[in-house]
């Protein structure tokens, strides 16, 4: 199972980036983390980050096209990034699956967090829980994927 964790603007800075609402590790601490949870699950996993929406897009594009399930930090585009939710509505009703993930609880935040464009499309969300965010949506697709 390949599963492509890709992760949007800013997420390269943590880190460095508000460490009280991000934490402290960084885009490379989580490449590490995410491929050994992946392993222990039996998947692949590939991390990436980028500050470009159109990027973004194609790599969504890509996953329809590799047949890859998909874990998305969607960050800011969260949003208000329309052509990113129906970039990744196109995964989840080609038959993939999506988990939507944040690091910090957007709920909890500025009323603009509040929405996310991208939630109605997923196939499920996990927020609040920093890096564990990523290992909960990495153990709930396998649990999915399984039956
Ligand atoms: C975030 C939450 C978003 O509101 C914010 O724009 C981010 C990160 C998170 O992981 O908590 O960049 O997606």
């Amino acid at each position: 199972t390949r599963v492509l964790v890709l992760n949007g603007p800013n997420l390269g800075r943590l880190g460095v980036r508000e460490p009280e609402i991000y934490g402290h590790a960084s885009m490379a601490d989580l490449e590490v983390q995410a491929g050994a949870w992946g392993s222990g699950l039996g998947m692949s996993v590939e991390v990436r980050q980028t500050d470009d929406e159109s990027e973004l897009v194609g790599w969504l594009h890509e996953a329809v096209d590799t047949r890859a399930h998909v874990v998305l930090n969607p960050a800011a585009f969260t949003h208000y990034s329309y052509a990113l939710r129906d970039a990744a509505a196109q995964v989840t009703t080609s038959g993939l699956l999506l988990v939507e993930v944040h690091l910090s609880n957007p709920a909890a935040r500025e009323s603009f967090r509040h929405y996310s464009v991208v939630a109605g499309i997923a196939t499920g969300t996990v927020a609040g829980f920093g890096f564990d965010s990523y290992r909960l949506a990495l153990q709930a697709l396998a649990g999915k994927l399984k039956g």
